[in-house]
Formats: C-alpha cells, structure tokens, sequence
C-alpha cells in the first residue's frame, strides 16, 4: 500500500470501475452470445441452401466487428485504466498472479478480432465452407476469452486455501466459483446475444424475418431459462462467509441492504425477456425492434445485479480471505496494529507531511489509505452522513473498536475490515472523522 489514493468525491472510486464495468462486461457477454448465434444461424442457412439469410448474417457480423473493436475493447481498456488507479495493488497482484492468463486472453482477443476482420473483408473470396468455419473460430475465441477471465474474476471470490499456500496458477484459477460461473456466464451470454440479434432480426425485410426470429427467438429462451439453474448452482458455491453476508444484508434499511434489493428487482427483470421473446417465435411477422431492445434493457439490469451482488459478496476484501478492498493483504494487519501505519507506508507519511503533520493530516492520510476504497466523504456511502449524529469520542472509539479482530466483539468485520494501525492512529482518524461535521 505505498501507492497513491485516487480521491474520488461524490460518487467513490468503487463506482468509476462500476459503472465502466457493467457496460464493459454487457459487451463482453453480448458479442460471445452473438457470435455463437451467427455460427447457429450461419449453418442453418447453408443447410436450407438459403442465400439471402447468409447475405443479411454478413451484416450482422460486420456490426459485431464494431461493436467487439470499438466498444468491448475501449470499455476493456477504460476497466485497466480504472482498477490500475483505484486499486493499484489489488491490480499488481492478480497480474503477478495470472500473468500467462492474462496473455491467453489478448491472444484469444486478438484471435476474434482476426477471423472477424477476415470474415468482413474477403467475405466474397471464401467458400461457404470457409465461412462458416470462420464463424465457429470466432465463437470459440469469444467464448474461450469469457473461459479464461471467468478464472480470474472468481479467484477475487474464492481463491481457495490452494492458492493461498502454493500461489500456484491453476489452483488459483480453478476454484471453488470457476465452473459455476462459466455455466452461468456462458447462458447469460445467449440471452444476451441472442436479444441482440432479436433487435437486428426486427427490422430484417419480411420475407426474412420469420426465418430469422423463430430459431432466434428460441435460442434467447434456451440461454434465458439455463441462467435460472446455473445461477443457483453458482449462488451454492459461494463461501459459506460470502452467502452469509448477501443472505444476511436482504432485509433493513442500511444502504447495503437497499443495494441488493435493486439487485435482486433486477435478477426477475432478467426474466421478463423470456416472455417478450415468445412473441418472435409465435408472431415473428409483427414482432419490433423495442420489443427486443426493451427485454436487453431488462436483462441487462439483471445481470448488472448479478455483478453487484458478486462484488459486494466480497466484502471487505478484494481478494478474498487474502487482501481487502483497500489494498492491505491480510497478513499486514497485525504489523501496522503494532508499529504504526505511517512509519511504513511513504505514501501516506509524505501526504501528511505535506499538510503539516497535524493529527487531522495524519487522520486524513490514514482515512484515504485504509476507507475511501468503499466510502466517501460527502458522497456514495458519505462518512459525513453515517457518522452525523456521532460524539467525537463516539468517533475515536468507533475506530479504535474497528482495530480489534475478533468478530464477536467487532461485528463490522463482514464488511470492513479492521483498522490497520495503532491506537494512536485511530483517535487520529476519528478526530478527522469529527472534523467532517465540524465537531
Ligand atoms: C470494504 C469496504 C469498506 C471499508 C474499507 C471501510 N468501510 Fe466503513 N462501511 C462499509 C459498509 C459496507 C458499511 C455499511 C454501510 C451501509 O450498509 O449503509 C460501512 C459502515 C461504516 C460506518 C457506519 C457504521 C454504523 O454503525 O452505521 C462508518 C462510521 C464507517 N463505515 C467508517 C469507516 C472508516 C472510518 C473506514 C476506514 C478506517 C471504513 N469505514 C472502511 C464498508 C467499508
């Protein structure tokens, strides 16, 4: 933790990678669907020797070219841009960690990027034999990329006691939420796609349509309907610690609680979809574009949730059991409890420094280190509001009780983690917290 703290005021660090990574992870999700449905259409066409679907399908490849090339790899790019800043140790460790999963991963981009690429260009020139395999090679690339991240982003839920002992790659990888949230993406991926290319289906010529919206139509359900089995597979794997807690956080009025409601609205909008697509399979010649684009809107409100809540099952780590949100590793905390926070971080030293070495300089330095990663100070979960009606002393105690590690006698450890640094350095950041209501 000797790097810089973003400051990010009223909206928090937590909601810069949020926000670009639900539209990032829609897109990421929506072009594996799709391109598993263009190899489905794409072969069905060939089969029924049907020239003007295979003609309409290049269309819709040269969109998922844009979208994939534009929008998937800027809002990819906009994620390492963002968790290198708002986290930069939490980065530096699932690099170190999965650096050949990394590489894999621009390799398998750089894979759909080319067949696409060649798809689009030589169209004209290939086979329809050659064609078609293009279509599978891109699927299997898209798929195989959501294969390899779904490892990594698991690992930050449930590393597992392998990993944690021999930081060995596959044990890391291939844990205890890995292949449940393989099944579960890869069917959130169909109706995703599959939505998409409802979309473009309802506004084909009418001639086409039906042929176009009946199979697709289908397989949206098929993807909508396999989330419901595959998420409560994934829900059952979860560490018992990170069920507890979204379990537990269902019920009250805490902002914690507020926040998986929306989540939980979210996961039976995502179910919605499943209705407004029988309309293309029995209907197909008066079924619209809205209509798809509505149920996209839902479904990706529920898988918005889905991503919240798999976050929030973390708290408060990053990784979990190995090192929370703010960056400290677990095995750190019992050093800065005893030597101090401060004398080891140059960061946070040099921050207070430079405001003069006051208590409340060196109660700032140690707030920005150790909470903005979840709070703010007047924003998203404001440290001002939640400690409005808070005593001064209330304040210091607040934090000096934060420092113990037993849950029993601290219950905010499911969601924060304890303060790491000496008495001294708690009365210093429970005299800024006051100072934030000009106690
Ligand atoms: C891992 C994320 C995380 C970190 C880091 C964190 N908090 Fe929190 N904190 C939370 C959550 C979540 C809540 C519950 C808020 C809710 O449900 O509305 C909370 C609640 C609080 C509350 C209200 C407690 C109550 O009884 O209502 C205070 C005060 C607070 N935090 C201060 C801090 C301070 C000071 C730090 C740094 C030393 C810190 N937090 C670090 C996540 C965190």
């Amino acid at each position: 933790m000797n790097h810089p703290v973003w400051d990010l005021p009223l909206l928090g660090s937590g909601w810069i990678i949020g926000i670009i990574s639900i539209i990032h992870v829609s897109i990421a999700h929506l072009v594996v669907g799709a391109g598993i449905w263009l190899a489905f259409l794409e072969d069905r066409a060939q089969r029924a020797g049907d020239r003007e679907l295979q003609a309409w399908l290049r269309g819709r490849a040269k969109a998922l070219l844009w979208l994939s090339a534009i929008f998937g790899a800027g809002t990819g790019v906009g994620i390492w841009v963002a968790i290198g800043l708002v986290n930069p140790t939490a980065t530096q460790h699932l690099i170190r960690a999965f650096v050949m999963g990394w590489a894999i991963e621009w390799l398998l981009f750089a894979g759909e990027m080319a067949t696409l690429i060649v798809l689009v260009r030589a169209y004209d020139r290939l086979r329809p034999r050659q064609r078609l395999i293009l279509y599978g090679l891109y699927a299997l690339c898209a798929w195989l990329s959501l294969v390899v991240i779904s490892g990594i982003v698991a690992f930050m839920l449930s590393p597992g006691a392998g990993w944690t002992t021999t930081h060995a790659m596959g044990d890391g990888f291939f844990n205890a939420t890995y292949l449940p949230s393989v099944l579960l993406r890869s069917f959130v991926s169909l109706a995703l796609g599959g939505l998409w290319a409802l979309a473009a289906g309802g506004v084909a010529p009418p001639a086409l349509k039906p042929r176009i919206l009946k199979p697709t139509a289908l397989f949206t359900l098929a993807g909508v309907l396999l989330t419901v089995p595959a998420g409560w597979y994934y829900f059952q794997s979860f560490p018992p610690a990170a069920r507890e807690l979204v379990l537990g956080n269902l019920k009250g009025a805490t902002g914690l609680a507020q926040g998986f409601r929306w989540a939980l609205l979210g996961l039976g909008a995502y179910l919605l979809p499943a209705l407004l697509v029988l309309w293309g399979v029995f209907r197909p010649a008066t079924f619209r574009r809205p209509v798809a684009l509505l149920g996209l809107l839902l479904a990706c409100w529920g898988f918005g949730g889905f991503e919240w809540i798999r976050e929030v099952a973390r708290k408060p780590f990053v990784i979990r059991d190995v090192m929370y949100s703010n960056g400290i590793r677990v095995e750190q905390v019992a050093g800065y409890q005893k030597d101090g926070f401060l004398p080891q971080n140059a960061w946070a030293r040099t921050f207070a420094a430079s405001k003069g070495d006051t208590d409340l300089a060196k109660g700032e330095a140690l707030l920005r280190s150790q909470c903005l990663a979840c709070h703010t100070r007047d924003g998203y979960r404001s440290l001002k509001v939640l400690t409005a009606s808070n005593t001064a002393e209330d304040n210091v105690l607040l934090i000096q009780g934060l420092r113990e590690l037993d849950p029993a006698l601290n219950p905010y450890l499911d969601r924060m983690p304890p303060f790491a640094g000496t008495e001294q350095e708690a009365e210093w950041v429970g005299k800024y917290l006051s100072s934030l209501n000009g106690k």
